[in-house]
């Protein structure tokens, strides 16, 4: 249980791993997460379940190894195993045929949009993929949501590939074309989300995000997930991790997950002084 079975670099720093946890390969649904030791004092790591293989009895996880943590676990390779791996995790996609959809994955955030999109395409939806990064060698998952999607779109901030620009710029391109969209689901940087969801709402069409707050552990305890949305405090572990990009309190969100910096940065130069989730990998 637990053994990492593949191990795939798929963008610089950013590791696609198979883990081989049958019952964990059988329950999954899409949205939902796993939190991930790799050793006995480690950071409890918080990462979206992109997949499974119910034959190989694995799932599939991709992070970047920004943080402390994530570099450790980004130092293991086939045949290691973690400590722990819990879940799954979270509520699933609310799934259901809105026609036309959008789904938007911005950097790393890409990884959990997948599992939506494959979810959203299987109950008949028509799906238009807009994907983004900073710079042409950081676009992941473009060949697996281009098989998926009727129509994808590449963004890179530097227009090293694809559009030049944000992935708002081409969300706001399509909108401006007549796309009879329907739903919106966007996974990446909480700005990012934020700027999807002001122009989602100028035209009232229904958008989900999938929030990032700092999280410990991951059973609705320790408050540390806490979000407002539509005026209310929800857990984005137990309650989320999507929720209408409409009602979330973006400012706060963004505030909150600013809380840590100081450490995250001290944790990333020297190792961790606690055993919270600071490296928010998901
Ligand atoms: P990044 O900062 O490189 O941004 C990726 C893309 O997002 C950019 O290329 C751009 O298209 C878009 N973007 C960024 N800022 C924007 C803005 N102000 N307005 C409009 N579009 C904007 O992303 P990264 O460094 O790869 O980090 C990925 C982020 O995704 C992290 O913040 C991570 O926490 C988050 N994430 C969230 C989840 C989740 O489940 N909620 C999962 C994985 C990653
Ligand atoms: Fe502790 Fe969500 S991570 S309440």
């Amino acid at each position: 249980m637990n053994e990492i079975i593949a191990k795939e670099e798929i963008a610089p720093d950013t590791y696609r791993y198979q883990i081989y946890h049958p019952r964990i390969a059988q329950k999954r649904k899409a949205g939902q997460f796993v939190i991930v030791r790799t050793h006995d004092g480690g950071e409890r790591v918080p990462l979206t379940i992109v997949g499974s293989d119910l034959t190989a009895g694995t799932v599939t996880l991709i992070f970047q190894a920004v943080g402390h943590s994530t570099r450790e676990l980004a130092q293991l390779g086939v045949g290691d195993r973690l400590l722990d791996l819990a879940g799954p995790l979270g509520q699933a996609t609310h799934i259901e045929n809105y026609g036309r959809a959008c789904v938007i994955g911005g950097g790393y955030g890409t990884a959990p949009v997948l599992p939506i999109a494959a979810a959203l395409g299987d109950a008949g939806n028509d799906l238009i993929g807009i994907i983004g990064a900073r710079t042409k060698e950081l676009v992941i998952l473009e060949q697996e949501l281009g098989d998926i999607c009727s129509r994808l779109e590449v963004a890179t901030d530097d227009g090293s590939y694809g559009h030049p620009g944000f992935v708002t710029d081409v969300l706001q391109a399509l909108l401006d074309e007549g796309e009879p969209i329907a739903f919106v689901l966007a996974v990446g940087p909480s700005p990012m989300m934020r700027a999807v969801a002001n122009l989602t709402k100028q035209r009232a069409i229904r958008t989900m995000v999938s929030l990032n707050p700092l999280m410990v552990d991951g059973t609705g305890m320790c408050g540390g997930c806490r979000v407002e949305v539509g005026g209310e405090t929800k857990f984005a572990c137990v309650d989320g991790p999507e929720f209408d990009g409409h009602q979330v309190n973006f400012d706060l969100l963004m505030k909150r997950q600013g809380t840590y910096k100081p450490e995250e940065q001290e944790a990333a130069a020297h190792g961790p002084h606690c055993r919270i989730g600071l490296d928010a990998a998901r």
